[in-house]
């Protein structure tokens, strides 16, 4: 048996983070959501009226901007803070997806990201999901994952989350921001959404839940397990 580092990367909407996280509970693993650390640097950055172009205030920020996860008991699961504050739904705010694809694309910001998530996966025995784990944060990881799904089909499911959390967007509106995002994921400049090439594709277009669970936990015990 070993301790193995699982990537999960894809595209915005199809699942990647629920999956990730159910992954990690069912495997005593580790989760960590890369895309939320550069969702809390959008809320820094909106909330200290910051523009990514302008790089000595980035850089600046960039020190002041702790990002750390601490495990809760009660829920069983990580939660992330920005300098000490815990971020939740002030990450996923309709003006936070407005502009997190662009802060993503920022060389001295995924810079730093990175660096942090490479010391968080140390210790291995980690779920990690994002846009560039197995191919610029873990290349090395043992079992990597590529998440694919119908743009349509993300969509409602996208609306449906929203909608849970009392959050009200036009099918349209939502459609239009998963489609930029992925293509500004995809032909950003540093590292941009790529299928790593020993990474394995999944699409959740028709699979449920707990099956596209139950694939990428049975991918893992075979690793662990048999090497
Ligand atoms: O997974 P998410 O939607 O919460 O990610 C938010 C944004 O951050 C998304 O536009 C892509 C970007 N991201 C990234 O560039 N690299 C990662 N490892 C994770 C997310």
């Amino acid at each position: 048996m070993r301790d193995i580092v699982i990537a999960i990367d894809g595209f915005s909407g199809t699942g990647k983070s629920s999956t990730a996280k159910e992954v990690a509970s069912a495997l005593g693993y580790t989760y960590i959501d890369s895309g939320a650390m550069y969702r809390c640097v959008a809320r820094y950055f909106i909330n200290h009226q910051i523009d990514f172009v302008e790089e000595e205030k980035v850089i600046k920020a960039l020190d002041e901007i702790l990002i750390s996860f601490r495990f809760n008991k009660s829920l069983n699961a990580s939660e992330i803070f920005l300098n000490d504050q815990i971020m939740d739904h002030q990450i996923r705010l309709p003006e936070i997806n407005e502009i997190v694809s662009q802060i993503a694309a920022q060389p001295l910001i995924r810079k730093k990201l990175v660096s942090r998530q490479q010391t968080l996966g140390l210790h291995k025995s980690m779920v990690m999901d994002g846009r560039d784990i197995g191919t610029v944060v873990f290349p090395d990881a043992a079992l990597k994952i590529f998440m694919i799904a119908d743009l349509d089909i993300r969509s409602k499911r996208r609306q449906k989350e929203l909608e849970e959390q009392g959050i009200q967007v036009t099918l349209e509106e939502i459609k239009k921001n998963l489609d930029s995002r992925d293509h500004l994921d995809t032909t950003r400049i540093d590292s941009p959404l790529i299928k790593a090439e020993d990474a394995i594709t999944l699409d959740s277009s028709y699979l449920t839940f707990d099956d596209q669970v139950k694939e990428i936990i049975d991918l893992a015990n075979k690793i662990i397990y048999e090497g």
